[in-house]
């Protein structure tokens, strides 16, 4: 807990240096890294030293008189050893000539100056000491000044310990890179521009309509993965973090709503079977409104956007009125719920191959080979048409059948039978959706195959 008694031996301050003379003294990889960031805000450097290392000599050939980098900085390398006066006109020193006494030069002769600077040998002799720094950008900005406001910058300084601060620094940038900070800006809201969350209409049903004034927003359709929160992608979970809202289904990561800002809107477009709440179209045009009036937009989605997805549909309607749009793959109920009850749908001697069917409709050719797996999305209730259309294809009614039941979550639990009895055993054990059904042999792995009755 800080007070007000007590003593700070800093003023973290950010330093905007862009056309500002900042002068460099030392050519070693300290004084490159130090003039490299320099040159990225900007600055005027000057750097004096008889001798630069590689990457300086490279960063004095990239900023050499005509080659006018986009940043506007500018680099000059006085090539001899530090005199008194080489500060004169600058904002900022740095000492990093590896000799003792030459930085306590600079450092004194700054001093005298009114010029704050670093020296990299002895923090005492500084009058400013350099942070260990983490960026990052939220979204994707069309231009500078958008830029400037997007970016996310951390500072550290732990003492005079760089490497504390070098830690700390990484891993809050793990937490920036996971999207586990919240990142996202809150924009205030403009003069005719709808706040995020309060869209100013007041139907979603009807035309999609854009205001004026607000840039083009973005759509992510991010795939979730089968609903525990520790199997969407980082890709995923950074977009979620950004996100002004979120259009949810039943299926997929609900977990991690809770850790939204409570000013992230979150549209609850879930579909239980039977029972579709949001037609695809409307879905559809949330999407596209929402991004329009210039929100950024992550549809959260179970499993992976296109494995029985409509995650092209979605890309198509984006598309179709210009709205940006990301497509974040996600892992796939098809094979991990199978791989939550002990079974790889593919297994060296045992499966060769699988094909992911919809369990809806019926199920068309399928290779009926007894090395190859057919996976099963969906269709509980036709689990005894399906199954009778398998055998009538060729399949053996002894071949090992397991359905899997809301794979990751508290109800998971798996019901094993044959082509020839597992209607009659799903409908014994009252099996309810979400639910994967795996024919194959693949099934014998399972410890549940190991563990139940005789089939
Ligand atoms: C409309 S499909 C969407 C599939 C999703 N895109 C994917 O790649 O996993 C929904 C079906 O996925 C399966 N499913 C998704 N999550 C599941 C889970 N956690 N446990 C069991 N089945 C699941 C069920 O078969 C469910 O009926």
């Amino acid at each position: 807990m800080t007070t007000s008694a007590q003593h700070h031996e800093t003023y973290p301050l950010g330093l905007r240096l862009a056309g500002r003379l900042a002068v460099v003294v030392g050519g070693g990889p300290v004084a490159a890294r130090r003039t490299r960031g320099l040159l990225d805000a900007g600055a005027v450097v000057t750097v004096v030293a008889p001798f630069v290392c590689e990457d300086l000599a490279d960063l004095v050939a990239e900023h050499a008189p005509g080659a006018r980098p986009a940043t506007g900085a500018r680099l000059t390398w006085v090539r001899r050893d530090y005199l008194t006066g080489d500060l004169d006109g600058a904002w900022l020193a740095h000492a990093a000539t590896g000799d003792p006494a030459v930085d306590a030069q600079v450092a004194a002769d700054a001093e005298a100056d009114r010029v704050f600077c670093v020296t990299a040998g002895d923090a005492h002799l500084a009058t400013a000491w350099v942070p260990a720094v983490a960026r990052t950008r939220v979204g994707s900005p069309s231009s500078a000044a958008a830029a400037a406001d997007a970016e996310v910058t951390v500072s550290v300084n732990a003492g005079r310990d760089p490497r504390r601060a070098q830690r700390v620094r990484d891993a809050v940038a793990v937490l920036l890179e996971t999207g586990e900070l919240p990142l996202r800006a809150v924009r205030p809201a403009r003069a005719g521009t709808p706040a995020p969350g309060t869209d100013g209409e007041t139907s979603l049903a009807g035309a999609v309509t854009a205001p004026l004034v607000r840039p083009v927003g973005s759509v992510a359709l991010v795939g979730g993965g089968p609903g525990d929160t520790g199997l969407v992608s980082v890709r995923g979970r950074r977009l979620l973090a950004e996100a002004d809202v979120v259009v949810v289904d039943r299926l997929g990561p609900r977990g991690l709503l809770a850790e939204l800002g409570d000013d992230v809107e979150v549209i609850d477009v879930g579909k239980t079977p039977g029972h579709h709440p949001v037609p695809q179209a409307e879905i559809n045009r949330i999407l596209v409104h929402h991004a329009l009036v210039g929100r950024r937009v992550v549809r959260l989605k179970g499993g992976d956007p296109y494995v029985f997805g409509r995650g092209g549909e979605e890309l198509e309607a984006c598309r179709e009125h210009g709205v940006p749009v990301e497509v974040v793959p996600g892992v796939t109920s098809a094979v991990s719920v199978p791989a939550a009850a002990g079974i790889p749908v593919t297994h060296r001697g045992l499966s060769r191959g699988f094909t992911v069917l919809t369990g809806h409709e019926d199920v068309g050719t399928v290779p009926a080979a007894r090395d190859h797996t057919v996976v099963l999305l969906m269709g509980v209730s036709r689990l005894a048409e399906t199954a009778d259309a398998l055998v009538a294809q060729g399949r053996s009614p002894g071949t090992p059948v397991a359905v899997v039941e809301d794979g990751y979550g508290p109800r998971q639990r798996t019901t094993v039978g044959t082509l020839a009895t597992i209607a009659e055993r799903a409908r014994e054990a009252g099996v309810r959706p979400p639910a994967v059904t795996v024919v194959g042999d693949v099934v014998t792995l399972s410890p549940a195959w190991a563990g139940a009755a005789p089939r």
